[in-house]
C-alpha cells in the first residue's frame, strides 16, 4: 500500500495541525510505503517572497522530523524536487473541465473572501492530483477540507484514462484521521493560523503560557460545577493528557471547587510533557541544517525516480516519447 500526503509550508504548526494531520501521518509511516512532501509549489500561490518560502520550508521539515517522521521509514521530500509533477499537471489539465475546477469548495471560498484568483490558484487541484497520481498512491491521509480534492483527483484519473484509452494511474482514496474532531482554538472557534487563536506545538515558556491562559471560558466561579465538554481547556487536555488524568479533570470540573485557571495550569503542564521530547529533537536538528537538507535531497531522489516512471507512461499514453530527451 502506498501512502502519500503533502503539507503546506504555512508557518507555525499548532495543536490543530498535530491532532488533525501530523499525528496520523507519523502513525501511518510504517503501515505501508509512505511518501510525505512539503508542498512548496502549492505555497507559491500565496507566498511570493523567496527568503520567506525557504524559511517556511525549513520550518516544516524540522517540525515533521522532530515530531517523529522517520526518514528511513518514509520518503520525505520537497515537492519542487520532483518537477515531473508540473508536467503531469499540464497533461491532466488538458482533460479537466473548467466546471470541475469551478465547483471546488476551496476555490469558491477564496472567491467569496474577495481574492482575485490567479491561474495557479484555479489549477491548485490539478497540481494536487498530479502529486497524488505521480506516485500511484493508494491512500491519502488528509483533513476533511481536502476530501473534495481527492475526489477531483479520482475524476481526473478517469478522464485521462478515458481520453487516452490507457490505465496509467491508480485510484487513490482519502483517509480521514480517526475520530478526527475539529480542535478548538483559544477563542473556542476552530484552531487556525488565520484566526490568530492557535497554540503552537513548539511554543514554550512565557509565550505558551500566555496563549493557554488566554483561552476563553464562561464566567463560572471556582466553586460552581462546570460542564467539562463546554470547557475549551478540558477539550484540549483530552488530546494531550493520559486518559486517567483526563477523567480526573472531568470529575473535578463537574464536582465544583476546581476553577478554569486550575484546568489551564494542568493543560499547560500536559502540553509541555507531551511535546518535551519533540522540542529537544527540534533544537538538535535546527543546529544541524545539513543533515535536514540531506534527508530532503535523498527523499527527493527516491520520489523522483517513481514519478519519472509514471510520467513516462503518461507521456507515452498521449503520444509523446516515453521519456523526455535529456541533455545535448
Ligand atoms: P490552518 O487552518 O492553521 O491554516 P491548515 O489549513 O494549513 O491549517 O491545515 C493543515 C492540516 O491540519 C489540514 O489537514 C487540516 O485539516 C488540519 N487542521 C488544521 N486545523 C485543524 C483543527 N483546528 N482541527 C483539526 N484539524 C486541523
Ligand atoms: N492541499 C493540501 C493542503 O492544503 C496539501 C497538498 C498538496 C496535498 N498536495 C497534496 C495533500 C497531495 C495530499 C496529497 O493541506
Amino acid at each position: 500500500m502506498r501512502i502519500l500526503s503533502g503539507v503546506q509550508p504555512s508557518g507555525q504548526q499548532h495543536l490543530g495541525n498535530y491532532f488533525g494531520a501530523i499525528e496520523q501521518h507519523i502513525a501511518l509511516q510504517r503501515e505501508g510505503e509512505a511518501y510525505y512532501f512539503i508542498a512548496d509549489y502549492h505555497a507559491l500561490t500565496t507566498v511570493q517572497d523567496p527568503a520567506r518560502l525557504r524559511e517556511l520550508v525549513g520550518q516544516v521539515a524540522l517540525d515533521y522530523l522532530a515530531l517523529g517522521l522517520d526518514p528511513t521509514a518514509a520518503t520525505f521530500f520537497r515537492q519542487s524536487d520532483v518537477p515531473e509533477v508540473t508536467e503531469l499537471t499540464w497533461l491532466l489539465s488538458t482533460v479537466t473541465g473548467m466546471g470541475l475546477l469551478e465547483r471546488g469548495h476551496s476555490y469558491k471560498d477564496k472567491l467569496a473572501h474577495g481574492i482575485t484568483p490567479r491561474a495557479g490558484l484555479f489549477l491548485y487541484p490539478v497540481l494536487m492530483a498530479a502529486d497524488i497520481l505521480a506516485y500511484r498512491s493508494d491512500v491519502v491521509p488528509v483533513g476533511k477540507d481536502q476530501v473534495q480534492h481527492i475526489e477531483m483527483t479520482q475524476d481526473m484519473a478517469e478522464l485521462f484514462h478515458n481520453a487516452f484509452g490507457c490505465e496509467v494511474f491508480r485510484r487513490p482514496e482519502a483517509r480521514l484521521a480517526e475520530g478526527a474532531a475539529v480542535v478548538p482554538g483559544t477563542d473556542g472557534q476552530k484552531m487556525s493560523k488565520s484566526y490568530d487563536n492557535i497554540v503552537g506545538i513548539f511554543d514554550e515558556g512565557k509565550p505558551l503560557k500566555k496563549r493557554v491562559m488566554s483561552i476563553v471560558t464562561d464566567s463560572k466561579g471556582v466553586d460552581e460545577p462546570k460542564d467539562p465538554e463546554a470547557c475549551v481547556p478540558y477539550q484540549l487536555y483530552k488530546l494531550v493528557a493520559p486518559p486517567e488524568e483526563v477523567a480526573e479533570m472531568g470529575r473535578r470540573l463537574a464536582d465544583g471547587g476546581y476553577g478554569y485557571g486550575d484546568a489551564k495550569h494542568a493543560l499547560l503542564a500536559a502540553i509541555d510533557g507531551r511535546f518535551a521530547e519533540a522540542r529537544e529533537r527540534r533544537r538538535a536538528l535546527a543546529a544541524d541544517p545539513d543533515s535536514v537538507e540531506d534527508v530532503l535531497a535523498a527523499g527527493g531522489r527516491r520520489a523522483r525516480a517513481v514519478a519519472a516512471t509514471v510520467l513516462g507512461a503518461a507521456r507515452e499514453a498521449v503520444g509523446m516519447a516515453g521519456h523526455p530527451v535529456t541533455g545535448p
